[in-house]
């Protein structure tokens, strides 16, 4: 039997999606990781402590040093330097230095296209060949209806915020623009009455 709250310590709060990732053995130890807008590093916590080669970026300082804390904690091992404030559209590190590009909840905080563009652009540069690219975002699908446009890719949601919004046909162009192929069917959850959050998985060639 599990313990009250030995999930927690071992998973955190990481997003469900991820983890079926997981459970799916598309993750695996050694892997080299880019968690791109890490927040406080909750999707952090199983990979700190099963061998994976974390590295992570926010353009919040305070969010780096929040993840670079739980990095030290669970992963002393790892270099403080992996640890960056810089933004997803000018990353610092290397073309494919990253076996998994983790980008959860960041980039329905685009701008517009240009600056979507941008973020996607950066992320896939630093993925390997045969590496996967997972992303989490806000998109309209399904909630065509009950989104209102603000220009620029960006629209008034039912939830009350304003968001960077993808659609299906957006996300196969860009998946075959980018060359990758679709590691999972696109899944999106529509949260009652407040928004839509769709998992985009995209797998690299072996080149
Ligand atoms: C909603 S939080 C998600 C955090 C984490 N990925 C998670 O799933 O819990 C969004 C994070 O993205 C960061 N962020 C937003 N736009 C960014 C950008 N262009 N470059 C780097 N970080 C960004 C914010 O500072 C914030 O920490």
């Amino acid at each position: 039997m599990t313990a009250p709250g030995e999930l927690t310590d071992e998973f955190g709060r990481i997003d469900i999606y991820l983890f079926d990732q997981l459970l799916r053995e598309h993750v695996k130890p050694g892997m080299r990781v880019l968690d791109a807008g890490c927040g406080h590093g909750r999707n952090l916590v199983y990979l700190l402590q099963h061998g994976f080669d974390v590295s992570a970026v926010d353009r919040s300082p305070e969010a780096v040093a929040k993840t670079a804390a739980l990095a030290a904690r669970l992963a002393p091992e790892l270099p403080p330097t992996q640890f960056r404030i810089e933004t997803l559209e000018s990353l610092s590190f290397p073309d494919a230095s990253f076996d998994l590009v983790v980008c959860s909840a960041v980039l329905h905080f685009a701008e517009d296209p240009a600056h979507f563009n941008a973020m996607v652009t950066e992320l896939w540069r630093v993925l390997a060949p045969a590496g996967l690219f997972f992303a989490r975002l806000a998109s309209s699908i399904g909630i065509e209806t009950q989104v209102v446009s603000l220009g620029s890719g960006r629209y008034h949601l039912p939830d009350g915020s304003d968001r960077y919004l993808v659609d299906e046909s957006q996300l196969l162009t860009l998946t075959e623009r980018l060359g990758g192929a679709l590691a999972d069917p696109i899944k999106t959850t529509n949260v009652q009455g407040q928004r839509c959050m769709t998992t985009w998985v995209v797998k690299r060639p072996r080149g």
